[in-house]
């Protein structure tokens, strides 16, 4: 795609968001109607909040996006996500050689919030030590042109990941990019398997090969190209920062954090258990939700400060399942959020549950479009030594405005009319 200077550094022109974020916009105020005006109002009450969103060049009617995962893994199940009204799909990631993707079984483990871990308790985090697509490119390429086929006015994001190889990843782009996809996530973030492989979360944590791969892959792509985040790094505007000045137009965040679900304590063994061993794989659900809002935010910070937010975006990931979960990325700067844990617990019809909870949560605020509330939240969000200056100041002036004589309590009698001229409203 074709650049643009960065103080100094290459970076591609993006396909432009709606607009910049942190101008909060004003919410229209209430009028109560009028005989005169009433109509004019009521039909204005009918109005729907406007779910469409347009990033990187591309609209999607809603900012739901299943994330890269089990949910996109083939033709049907994509197919069954436009059919019931996701924004857009992240296919499951694809590599050149799916023959070197060997899965183990069983690869997910779950965390229940129940007493004793009842098993009947409600599932709030899910570890998997799944691998990126077994299914052979071929195969998902022919599932994505016909997607793309069916569904010309759909976003199909393909997911991919390959070695530390430069031919090998620019094939990789060149081939997805001729099934018609929209635009392209790069998994620099599975932190289980691939690094092994010096893959996924391998790259995404070191930001010398993280700014190779990225620069070799914008040099080939003419989609957009969103950069996938790890969240175990400590600083994760780091690799973010890098992804965006290496040509990428987004970032997503986050993938799923590293973790060990467990152990049972009756076999010592840990879970999930495969043949009596296990690896750390990656945690995902409504437990890793705070902390993807925390990496977001900062990514967000970063972003604003740093990069014109008409050209880049940011897709929020992690433990979404209500509208309000979304709503919570969206005011941190985000321009889609992704589902996919809440997708496997709950079904692809989520999509409609997710957005009539948003466009309630909409309709409270008087918000009529996505872009009146994304990025409104991220100014309250400063140091702990400024929290202390403001509390301090706080405390300062609620002193001074108790001031003088508060209520009739208070006379002493000593002196009516010095008692009285301390009665200041400030
Ligand atoms: C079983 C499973 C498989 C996943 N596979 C992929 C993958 O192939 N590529 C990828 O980028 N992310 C993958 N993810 C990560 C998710 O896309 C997402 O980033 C993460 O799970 C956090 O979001 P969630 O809480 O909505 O699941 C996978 C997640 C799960 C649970």
């Amino acid at each position: 795609m074709a650049s643009l200077s960065f103080t100094g550094t290459h970076i591609k022109t993006g396909r432009s968001s709606a607009s910049g974020f942190g101008l909060p916009r004003r919410p229209t105020t209430l009028i109560r109607p009028s005989r005169v005006s009433f109509k004019v109002h009521a039909s204005e009450a009918q109005e729907e909040p406007d779910l469409s969103v347009n990033v990187n060049g591309l609209r999607l009617p809603n900012p739901f996006v299943i994330g890269s995962g089990p949910p996109g893994t083939n033709y049907t199940v994509m197919k069954r996500a436009f059919d019931e009204g996701w924004g857009g799909v992240i296919a499951k990631t694809v590599s050149l050689d799916a023959a070197k993707v060997i899965n183990v079984t069983p690869r997910y483990a779950r965390l229940r919030a129940a007493v004793n871990g009842s098993a009947k308790g409600e599932i709030i985090g899910w570890e998997n030590i799944e691998l990126i697509s077994d299914r052979p490119l071929e195969t998902m390429l022919k599932e994505f042109k016909q997607l793309k086929e069916e569904y010309p006015n759909r976003i199909l994001i393909a997911s991919i990941m390959e070695e530390y190889n430069k031919s090998a990843w620019q094939e990789l782009v060149d081939r997805v990019e001729q099934t018609g996809v929209d635009a392209i996530e790069v998994n620099f973030s599975c932190p289980h398997g691939m690094p092994e492989r010096k893959m996924g979360a391998a790259v995404g944590q070191d930001c010398a090969l993280l700014e190779e791969v990225c620069g070799w892959i914008n040099e080939k792509a003419t989609v957009p190209v969103w950069a996938k985040m790890t969240p175990n790094i400590t600083d994760i505007t780091q690799p973010a920062r890098v992804a965006l000045r290496s040509g990428c137009e987004g970032v997503a965040a986050i993938n799923t954090i590293m973790s060990v679900m467990g152990i049972n304590l009756d076999t010592l063994h840990p879970e999930p258990c495969v043949e009596g061993y296990s690896t750390p794989g990656g945690y995902s659900a409504r437990a890793v939700h705070p902390i993807a809002l925390g990496k977001v935010m900062n990514i967000a910070k970063m972003m604003k400060a740093e990069f014109d937010l008409n050209n880049y975006s940011l897709s929020g990931i992690g433990g979404v399942e209500k509208g309000g979960d979304a709503a919570e990325f969206i005011l941190l700067g985000a321009n889609t959020v992704q589902v996919c844990t809440g997708v496997m617990m709950h079904g692809y019809g989520l999509v409609k549950k997710l957005s009539a909870e948003l466009k309630d949560f909409m309709r409270k605020h008087n918000f009529k479009s996505i872009e009146d509330f994304r990025g409104v939240s991220l100014q309250y969000f400063t140091t702990h030594t400024d929290l202390v200056r403001r509390q301090q100041e706080a405390i300062k002036q609620r002193k001074a405005t108790r001031k003088g004589l508060q209520s009739d309590r208070e006379w002493t009698g000593d002196g009516f009319v010095k008692e009285s001229e301390s009665m200041v409203s400030n």
